[in-house]
């Protein structure tokens, strides 16, 4: 495709990809599910999953992603023109809609608590049943999280509209490198916090019996959410790539940025939440009832407060983007409309959808499908059975369709000779596509 517009250096791509992949995922989600499924048994298997299936569907993305110069939706139609293939770029393209609806609601909780912090200093939130409290009465209030979800979806608009290179490349090169700082700061406070061994025991010590397969399919899910994986978004950044990067180094570099930063999230967290005698399992509130407690009674703890909520918000926000510009660069590619048009039309649908799963937790409290409230079902709808599916389906479209052939060659490109037969590739995407496989439909079948 002529014309189409490309990062602007190698690192900056990195950063980029890195700030899609490191978000609320990381620091936010992590950790409420790791304390929901049972710890360091849950912790093991997302790792795995990282590395059996996050590393190969990255390099699937990235590859069908530079190969074709499109969107989703139009590189499987380039690379498979007969066939319905192109439904997994459907699909990716509404998975993006759905998850920025909802990623967009825990967004502006935490630029709210931005506000928190500035104007009241985190007063009233010294141990973590108040936050708790304080928590409950915020995100069921029925126009402040919708306003903050608002705001949120504007940035990301904003910056979408303005193209993929000076902000998003500018913003990350800053921003990824003081968050890193900050979560390393909380960790040393909750380290020496009193009884933080037992945090660390619940994150590093497995026990087995925790681990159902319902456990493992969340964690396999999350796996992909983390990682921005199983509908377009790396595909769509590989989009906007030049045949000189090196892909298999990038996706490493990404990785183990995304991992680093979820483990030393949970070790802050993990043992400020059992040094100050608190259930682990609280759910998608777990970071608002727990940080604001640590902040309340360490010294300086409104400057970190600020600090942390500001940076948990631009960690948000880099990710969000990635999802807005999956929607967007569809529109662009396939249907000829102008960036700002798609982005803002698309940027106030999503904003829209994403209104009732803001008020699930407060007037729409009594709204149920399949058991859950909204919110939670937008969530679990994405990340545990259409990101699997998702990314199931790409490995079998480069086995069976694309030929694993094609994306070695595509590997090869701008990186070393990697000296992997295509045998040995063959057989290492087969192993991803039964892990995912086995890992969804016993998942599937364990929870009914
Ligand atoms: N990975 C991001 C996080 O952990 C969220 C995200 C951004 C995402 N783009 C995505 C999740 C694409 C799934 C698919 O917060």
């Amino acid at each position: 495709m002529n014309g189409r517009e490309h990062w602007g250096s190698r690192i900056g791509f990195i950063l980029a990809a890195a700030g899609s992949a490191v978000g609320l995922g990381n620091v936010w989600k992590f950790p409420f599910i790791t304390g929901m499924y049972g710890g360091a048994a849950f912790v093991l298997f997302y790792l795995i999953s990282i590395l059996f299936i996050g590393l190969p569907v990255m390099l699937i993305e990235f590859s069908i992603g530079r190969r074709t110069q499109l969107n989703p939706v139009g590189a499987f139609r380039t690379l498979a023109p007969k066939g319905p293939w192109f439904l997994v770029g459907v699909m990716g393209v509404t998975v993006g809609f759905i998850i920025l609806s909802y990623y967009s609601v825990v967004a502006g909780w935490t630029l709210s608590y931005i506000l928190k912090a500035v104007v009241g200093g985190f007063n009233g939130f010294s141990s973590p049943e108040v936050a708790g409290e304080a928590f409950a009465a915020y995100s069921s209030h029925p126009v402040w999280p919708i306003l903050s979800h608002a705001v949120f979806m504007f940035l990301c608009v904003w910056f979408v509209s303005r193209g993929v290179k000076s902000g998003i490349e500018r913003g990350n090169r800053i921003l990824m490198p003081t968050l890193f700082l900050i979560i390393l700061l909380l960790i040393i406070r909750g380290v020496t916090l009193e009884g933080s061994g037992e945090g660390l025991k619940f994150l590093f010590k497995p026990d087995f019996s925790k681990l159902t397969p319902n456990a493992m399919l969340v964690a396999t899910g999350h796996a992909f959410f983390t990682l921005s994986l199983g509908m377009g978004a790396m595909l769509t950044y590989g989009s906007y790539l030049s045949k000189k990067e090196d892909l298999v180094r990038s996706a490493l570099w990404i990785m183990v940025a995304d991992t680093g930063v979820a483990l030393l999230a949970g070790i802050a967290i993990f043992t400020a939440v059992f040094a100050m005698g608190f259930e682990p399992n609280a759910g998608p509130g777990l970071v608002f009832h727990v940080f604001p407690a640590i902040f309340a009674v360490m010294p300086g703890g409104v400057f970190f407060g600020i600090l942390f909520f500001l940076l948990l918000s631009i960690a948000a926000l880099t990710s969000g983007m990635s999802l807005l510009e999956v929607v967007t660069a569809y529109f662009i590619d396939q249907r000829g409309w102008s960036r700002h048009k798609a982005s803002m039309v698309f940027g106030f649908l999503i904003f829209l959808l994403g209104v009732p799963s803001a008020l699930s937790f407060g007037v729409l409290g009594k709204v149920h499908i399949f058991g859950m409230i909204l919110f939670d079902f937008f969530d679990y709808l994405s990340f545990k059975y259409m990101l699997p599916l998702g990314g199931f389906l790409m490995v079998l479209f480069t086995i069976f369709r694309w030929k694993p052939q094609s994306l070695l060659e595509e590997l090869r490109k701008g990186g070393p000779a990697l000296k992997i037969s295509t045998g040995l590739a063959t057989l290492l995407l087969l192993i991803s596509a039964l892990f995912v496989g086995v890992t969804f439909v016993a998942g599937i079948l364990g929870k009914a």
